[in-house]
This record gives C-alpha cells, sequence and structure tokens, in this order.
C-alpha cells in the first residue's frame, strides 16, 4: 500500500481485509515489524488523538517518528501556488515536503480545509497537491473533506460492539460555535454506507452535506447494499435508530460567510445532543463522536458519560487500526 488517503480507494474486502490485519496485531503483537522504520507526520493542524496515536502505534510496530508543526519551531510553509513570498513563510511546500519525505519512510500529512471555497475544498486542491510531492508512501491524517483514519477506526468500533452491518445509522449535525470542517461527516456517512447500514444524515436548515459528498455516499450504499437519506426531523431519524453519531461542522449553503453561518447557527443552541434524544432508539444504541468535543455545548454531560457513549473506545480504536496501515506499508 503506497496511498491511505479516502477508504473509496479500497474495495469492502480490502477494508475487511485491513480490520483483520489490525485484530491480528492487537491478538498478536510484532514489536520489531516496522524495526529501522521512521514515519514523518506533519501537523499544519492540532491535533491530540492523531499526533499521539500514529507516534504510539510506529513505536509499539519497533519503529520511530519525527513530528513537524510548521510554524512551531519549523519555518512556516506556505501552501499557495504562485504566491509573493513576502509574508510569515519562509518555505514553501514544494520544497518542503519533498525534503521531510526524503528523510523518511512514509509521511503523514495534516491539512484542514481553508473553509473559504467549497469547490476547492470538495477538489481536495492542498492535499492533491501534497500527494503529487510525495515520493513516499502517504497517510492522509485529516485533509478538506476526509478523515479515513477516523473513518476506519470507527467501522471496527462498529464491529467490535456488534452494531448490525444492516443497522440504522444517524449521524446527526451538533452544535459549536464556529463552523467545523467537513471531513469527519463526510468520512463518516462514507463509511457507513460502505459498511451496508441504513444511513440517515440528521441535520437543521442550511446544513445539508454538498450533494458530492451525499452522491460518493450513494454509491458506496448502492454497491454494500445499504441506503443513505437525510431529514430535519429528529423523531423520525432516530427511531429504531442503533447508532447516533454525533458531529458539528459549518453550512454549505453560505461556505466561506462566518457571519452567514452564524446567523444561521444563532438558535441551534439545542442540537446539544442529551439522553432524551434516543427515545425512540433502539435500547442499546450507541453514542459516537470523533472528539474532541465541547461539552455541554455539542453532546450534553449526561449523554458523554452515560453507557452509550463509546467516544474513548473510538480514540483506542485510532491506534489499532493505523498500526494495520503503517504495517501494510512498511512491514
Ligand atoms: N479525532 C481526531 O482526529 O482527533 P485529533 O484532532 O485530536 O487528532
Amino acid at each position: 500500500m503506497k496511498r491511505f488517503l479516502d477508504l473509496a480507494d479500497f474495495s469492502r474486502e480490502q477494508v475487511l481485509d485491513l480490520l483483520a490485519l489490525a485484530q491480528s496485531l492487537k491478538d498478536h503483537p510484532q514489536p520489531q515489524a516496522l524495526a529501522g522504520k521512521i514515519l514523518g507526520l506533519v501537523f499544519f493542524n492540532p491535533s491530540l488523538r492523531t499526533l499521539s496515536s500514529f507516534q504510539a502505534g510506529m513505536a509499539r510496530l519497533g519503529g520511530s517518528s519525527f513530528v513537524i508543526s510548521p510554524g512551531q519551531g519549523t519555518w512556516q510553509l506556505e501552501t499557495r501556488l504562485k504566491a509573493v513570498m513576502n509574508g510569515a513563510a519562509a518555505e514553501h511546500i514544494r520544497e518542503g515536503i519533498p525534503v521531510l519525505a526524503s528523510y523518511c519512510d512514509a509521511l503523514g500529512v495534516r491539512a484542514f480545509a481553508e473553509g473559504k471555497n467549497l469547490e476547492a475544498d470538495l477538489g481536495e486542491s492542498l492535499f492533491g497537491m501534497i500527494d503529487g510531492l510525495c515520493d513516499k508512501p502517504l497517510v492522509n491524517l485529516e485533509s478538506a473533506v476526509n478523515h479515513p483514519c477516523q473513518a476506519l477506526a470507527d467501522w471496527r468500533t462498529l464491529d467490535e460492539l456488534g452494531v448490525p452491518r444492516r443497522g440504522k445509522f444517524v449521524l446527526s449535525w451538533a452544535y459549536h460555535p464556529r463552523p467545523l470542517p467537513l471531513a469527519v461527516p463526510a468520512a463518516t456517512v462514507h463509511m457507513a454506507a460502505m459498511r451496508g447500514m441504513e444511513v440517515v444524515v440528521l441535520r437543521p436548515e442550511g446544513f445539508a452535506l454538498p450533494e458530492r459528498i451525499m452522491e460518493k455516499a450513494r454509491r458506496a450504499a448502492a454497491e454494500s447494499g445499504g441506503s443513505v437519506s437525510e431529514t430535519t426531523d429528529r423523531a423520525s431519524a432516530m427511531a429504531g435508530a442503533q447508532v447516533l453519531y454525533a458531529k458539528e461542522w459549518g453550512t454549505t449553503d453560505y461556505y466561506g460567510d462566518v457571519e452567514a453561518d452564524a446567523r444561521l447557527r444563532a438558535s441551534l443552541g439545542e442540537w446539544c445532543v442529551r439522553e432524551r434524544w434516543f427515545a425512540g432508539a433502539a435500547a442499546d444504541a450507541k453514542l459516537m463522536h470523533c472528539l474532541p468535543v465541547r461539552r455541554n455545548v455539542a453532546i450534553a454531560d449526561e449523554a458523554l458519560d452515560g453507557p452509550r457513549a463509546v467516544v474513548r473506545r473510538e480514540a483506542y480504536n485510532r491506534m489499532v487500526v493505523q498500526m494495520a496501515v503503517l504495517h501494510r506499508m512498511l512491514a
């Protein structure tokens, strides 16, 4: 495997194979499998889980890693093509990425959406450039509209919990004071569809996911035998649901317009997940979130601390599945 950029690049069988490898590495640790291998990690944006789980996973396989956070102890990196670099950035990714790749055996990069131009972000223009500059195996640590490591970990979590393949999976918008990127909702709706689930996107008016993201999920569902729909009606969405996956994201009707987004979300504070949301759901319905999460803003304490919440298991599974990705790339 030379690239891990999008679950859609793999067949369902290949994903299941990767998940089986993750389980095998958990049951039968291979502490020397990646001895002598080096993973470079570049974070243009902050992280708690992705950074630490990749470093820990690499170390558990006998390899090592280095971390670069551009502009924090290293040169700030310019990402715009044809930029006149008379500002803060002293180096361009056109030099920076190949140089970093030359020091390591695989590179992971986190580069969020710019959040200004929906078409550019949907087209993964920045990550596409990084992909073209990296001649080593490359892992997407979260790009403009994708987070495949999170999606793979969440698939494993669903399997571990015995959530039926055909179960009802509700991806619900949750409140946040600012517009957050589309990467996790886009990766999540696709993952659940690819797993074969009955996927319902629950969101307020103005916060529909872009058609391109929904269409990609519908294609995955058509292949897996699942389905994808959307609604603004919480009661119908939650009826019989086995999973509520909460996530915050920005308006796509006014993408990049922070003031319009703020006006739209001003009255949506009640989209903070509470136990009562599960009234019509399956008795053992689970609550998922990729973290980080703002308590009592996106999810209330009562739900996050209750028996339905599996957020820490999801976070732990990040390391488990990423070890399988690294093993496939480098062993
Ligand atoms: N879920 C996730 O990617 O967490 P971090 O942003 O902390 O890496």
